[in-house]
């Protein structure tokens, strides 16, 4: 497994040509698909769902790493599976039955993870370690692209690197620590430092600029892996 993940989130992506802007993100170098999925309920902004999973899953062997921001989560969650998703993370506050959950997600045959919003203890991921296989803290508030990086996200990542690496020494399994909202080439690699190993970014990989080039996205990732090679 590469050292670092750079997942650009299709949220700020052109919906008008999604798969040429999966094909070309990927083709640029990135690593995964990051796929917001938004209810206008437990998030005040509404997005896309499985069946825009499944249009998209026949365009890239890429893993589709898909966020649930809606409430309730289990109901949507093998749907998520059947369209081709690898990866699936929820909030802890829009699930009853946050073990049930996690245990519905490895049983549909994905990897599964919780999201931690800026204010959400980590305390709340303690119990279901072995029922994890991915953290994720959300350095903005959730419900939309473009926000800026709430630095009290480096100090909380540090937090939850130390469970994630004491979890590894006793039971030799790795969790991998992802973060979502306002990362940039410019901030990257102190994310990185600070125990993150996987990367979200919207704004920073799709607000770049755009034209019929395949590949208008090669220095942005170029940016962002540098910005992690330079650490
Ligand atoms: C926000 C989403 C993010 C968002 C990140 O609720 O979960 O994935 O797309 O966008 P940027 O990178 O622009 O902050
Ligand atoms: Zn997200």
């Amino acid at each position: 497994m590469p050292r670092y993940r750079i997942a650009p989130s299709l949220l700020s992506a052109n919906f008008a040509r999604l798969g040429e802007e999966v094909a070309d993100v990927i083709g640029s170098g990135a690593d995964w698909i990051h796929f917001d999925v938004m209810d206008n309920h437990y998030v005040p902004n509404l997005t896309i769902g499985p069946l825009v999973c499944e249009a998209i899953r026949p365009l890239t062997q890429a893993a589709i790493d898909v966020h649930l921001m809606v409430k309730p989560v289990d109901r949507i969650i093998p749907d998520f599976a059947r369209a081709g998703a690898n990866i699936i993370t929820f909030h802890p506050e829009a699930s009853e039955h946050v073990d049930r959950s996690l245990s519905l997600i490895r049983e549909s045959g994905c990897q599964a993870g919780l999201v931690f919003n800026p204010a959400t203890p980590l305390a709340l991921m303690d119990h279901v370690m072995d029922k994890l296989d991915i953290v994720l803290l959300m350095s903005v508030n959730p419900g939309f692209g473009g926000q800026k990086f709430i630095p009290e996200t480096l100090h909380k990542l540090r937090l939850a690197r130390a469970r994630i690496d004491a979890y590894r020494e006793k039971s030799g399994r790795d969790i991998l620590l992802e973060v979502d909202g306002g990362v940039k080439a410019d901030n990257i690699a102190e994310i990185a430092l600070a125990g993150a190993d996987t990367f979200v970014a919207g704004s920073a990989v799709f607000g770049a600029a755009r034209d019929d080039d395949p590949h208008h996205y090669d220095s942005i990732i170029s940016a962002l892996r540098a910005a992690l090679a330079g650490i």
